[in-house]
């Protein structure tokens, strides 16, 4: 099981009811775009004591992390994708982070913003071209706008094979805003809802002058989830924030690796800065039916390394020939190879197949 670490200590019942009923009208406004004066949502001082509740997931079970919220049924990164994730029964949700010019992190997959939102009507004239890690990128930018106009936009799905008809309704939400989503449905529900947030383009913005690792840091603690048994995991591709980070606080670091070998020593130098590998899941496993997994679970354990993988989508667009059109053959293998964690667009799909194999 991967270890949050939770205490099975409950929250105060007046506590839960005295923020239930204001924590609702805030994910209802938010959700729905009312904060569309620009203004974000008042970070509230939350008292740690939610973080303390147990977490959905039995011993053994690997954890359920809803990759962009529900994404597979809402708009990815909206607060709506996030609560349905929730409710089919995600551990985490996974928030991407990103900085507007008014130094506010808000959940955007990047901070080109074109495929996922209505900008390209609203600001037509704010398109332009830039160079980040390397790649030339045209589009609209988080960087390039104050958060009180990221708050007149509404979300899109970006993949054509999805349902658009959730498209136009959902704002964009800052950090604050999904802690406090967590916070709101966590007590709810009477368990621990993690998030899970990653760092998108860090070296990037370090150097446009709008560092993403303090504010983050600074959201956790507002919220009482700077610590190590905090019900929180924060992830990165760049092993150099996350060296940062490793002297910064004591939450749990993933470093996230899309391809490649990994070998013994690299495993052991990972594991001086980090905590988990998050690695794209056809480094376990090739996607043809001959393909033999390799051996990087048991070698990242070895070198005392959680691992989770990514991403699980049940379409044909995604999911490998190997499993013959069967999702649930996909965590079958995974589960077998010894996964402590799921990215997954359809935390629906994830939950019902490890309950399939007993684990609920
Ligand atoms: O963070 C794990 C996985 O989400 C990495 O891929 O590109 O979806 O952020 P991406
Ligand atoms: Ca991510």
């Amino acid at each position: 099981m991967q270890t949050t670490n939770v205490r099975t200590t409950h929250a105060p019942r007046d506590l839960f009811l005295g923020t239930l009923l204001g924590s609702l009208c805030l994910f209802v406004t938010a959700c729905r775009g009312g904060t569309a004066s620009g203004t974000t949502l008042e970070a509230r001082s939350v008292s740690p004591a939610w973080t303390a509740l147990a977490p959905a997931a039995a011993p053994g079970r690997p954890l359920v992390i809803a990759h962009r919220g529900a994404s597979g049924h809402r708009p990815e990164h909206t607060l709506a994708a996030y609560a349905l994730a929730v409710e089919q029964g995600a551990d985490f949700i996974e928030p991407d982070l990103v900085s507007t010019r008014d130094s506010v992190l808000v959940a955007r997959h990047e901070n080109e913003i074109g495929g996922t939102t209505d900008v390209a009507t609203r600001f037509p004239a704010r398109k332009t071209r830039k160079v980040i890690d390397g790649d030339t990128v045209e589009g609209w930018f988080t960087e390039d706008f104050t958060l009180a106009e990221l708050k007149t936009l509404r979300a899109r799905e970006r993949l054509p094979f999805r349902s658009q008809v959730y498209n136009g309704q959902f704002a964009i939400p800052t950090f604050d805003e999904v802690l406090a989503l967590a916070d709101s449905l966590g007590r709810q529900r009477g368990r621990a809802v993690g998030v899970y947030p990653e760092t998108k383009h860090p070296s990037y913005h370090r150097q446009i002058g709008l560092p993403l690792e303090e504010r983050l840091l600074a959201a956790l603690r507002r919220h009482g989830l700077d610590r190590r048994d905090a019900p929180v995991f924060i992830q990165s591709f760049e092993d150099g924030n996350l060296r940062a980070l490793r002297g910064m606080t004591r939450v749990p670091l993933v470093y996230l690796i899309g391809a490649g070998r990994l070998d013994a020593a690299r495993l052991r130098e990972i594991a001086s800065f980090a905590d988990a590998v998050g690695l794209n899941q056809r480094m376990l496993v090739g996607a043809d039916s001959s393909a033999r997994p390799s051996t990087v679970v048991q070698d990242a354990k070895a070198a005392g390394l959680r691992v989770h993988v990514w991403t699980l989508r049940p379409e044909p667009a995604f999911l490998a020939k190997r499993y013959g059109g069967d999702p649930a053959a996909e965590v079958r293998e995974l589960v077998g190879l010894g996964v402590d964690g799921f990215f997954t667009d359809f935390p629906d799909l994830t939950v019902g197949a490890l309950r399939g194999l007993g684990l609920n």
